[in-house]
């Protein structure tokens, strides 16, 4: 049974859900769409390979800029938001990886949602993982609140989908991108029915840096059940919502990134939004927008980023064959929840580790700010 926990005072009258274990429930044939889903995202990845002759992620293959900053929690949360690594003030550093959503590398000309990972160097607390033996707490977050293949049954469907369009990624991201819009010949023509599952799917040329980045699936947030989310703060990136870019051609987004950083910083709030009804606001099913008006987003934290070279070679080899962004990288406190959170276990980890051994590359989990170069 799940209980209610309304005790701080600014949280009178909204009472957030307290974690149990229960709040997760196990899908029908979880294990076997794991094994297919893996499989399939397995042989897309080798078309890549082929394609290329140097391994790719099977998602979020292409990126954009590698920064490092601080990520900055201050004093005076209130007792429901001091939670996981919130729980007390602290500066740590962090490196983030900006990228696009396909397992391969497309044009900035196709529409693509937009990927933020961040991993926070040096945290304590008991590990997900028994593996993971580093001190690092990632959190992988892209431009869009729900994810419209939100279930691992749904999820099935999509990765199918990537493989029979991975020759034609430009065909296949469009008639996303028309289905969103309700342009039904698009989505007949990929052989779906148009509707909510495909919103947000595709995007178009907004400026990367003025984005919103959300979890979309939900992580406990230590005695509390969260999405978190990254938003734009700073004016300088403030300025750039909503703004769509143009004309844009094969490496724009990279372009705008350092081009950015190049002179300037940028800040962005870090939030969550906490569970207060599990009927209105699951956990089982990330393609459910948690509505705002239930539960706001609260900031938790403050992600700060210099100006720097965003995409030196040496960046950009480091951070695209060396790291590894993992949701279950991480502490129990901030666990990972629901079907789709489950299957990253086996798919991250496959996918880091046949990259890496395509590539000859050692398996770094940095410990420092100092081990990523300039
Ligand atoms: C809640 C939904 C999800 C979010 C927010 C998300 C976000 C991300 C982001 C931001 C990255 C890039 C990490 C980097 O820069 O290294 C990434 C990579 C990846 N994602 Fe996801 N993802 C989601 C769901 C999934 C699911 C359901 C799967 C597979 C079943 C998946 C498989 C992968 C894989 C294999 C990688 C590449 C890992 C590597 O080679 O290091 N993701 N994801």
């Amino acid at each position: 049974m799940s209980t209610l926990d309304g005790s701080s005072h600014r949280d009178a009258g909204r009472p957030y859900l307290r974690y149990t274990p229960d709040v997760e429930v196990q899908q029908p044939d979880e294990a076997a769409l794991t094994a297919e889903i893996l499989d399939i995202m397995a042989r897309s990845n080798h078309v890549a390979f082929e394609r290329h002759r140097h391994a790719v992620r099977d998602a979020h293959a292409k990126s954009h800029g590698i920064l490092t900053g601080e990520l900055v929690i201050s004093g005076g949360l209130p007792a429901y938001l001091q939670q996981g690594i919130f729980a007390r003030p602290a500066v740590y550093p962090v490196v983030v990886r900006l990228s696009s959503a396909p397992g391969d590398i497309h044009s900035d000309t196709i529409p693509a949602p937009r990927g933020m990972a961040i991993k926070v160097l040096g945290v304590k607390g008991e590990r997900l993982l028994p593996e993971d033996a580093g001190g690092n707490q990632d959190f992988l977050l892209v431009n869009i609140p729900v994810l419209s293949f939100g279930t691992i049954q749904a999820y099935r469907q999509l990765v199918d989908l990537l493989e029979k369009n991975a020759r034609n990624p430009a065909f296949l991201q469009r008639a996303l991108a028309g289905a969103a819009r309700g342009i039904e010949s698009a989505a007949e023509a990929i052989g779906l029915t148009p509707g909510a599952t495909l919103r947000g799917l595709a995007r178009d040329y907004a400026h990367l840096l003025g984005e919103t980045y959300h979890s979309m699936a939900a992580l406990r947030f230590g005695d509390h059940v969260a999405k978190i989310s990254a938003a734009p703060s700073s004016a300088n990136v403030r300025a750039l919502v909503g703004k769509e870019v143009g004309p844009v051609d094969d490496g724009t987004m990279r372009n705008l990134v350092v081009e950015h950083f190049r002179t300037k910083g940028a800040e962005y709030q870090l939030r969550a939004q906490l569970c207060t009804d599990l009927a209105a606001m699951p956990v089982e099913d990330a393609s459910v927008l948690w509505p705002d008006d239930l539960s706001p987003h609260q900031p938790i934290a403050t992600l700060r980023f210099p100006p720097q070279d965003a995409y030196s070679p040496s960046r950009r080899v480091y951070g695209d064959d060396v790291l590894s962004f993992n949701p279950w990288h991480g502490i129990q406190e901030h666990r990972p929840l629901g079907s789709i959170m489950r299957v990253r276990i086996a798919a991250y980890e496959r996918s880091s580790a046949r990259r890496h051994m395509l590539n000859a590359q050692p398996r770094v989990e940095p410990t420092s700010i100092e081990q990523i170069p300039d």
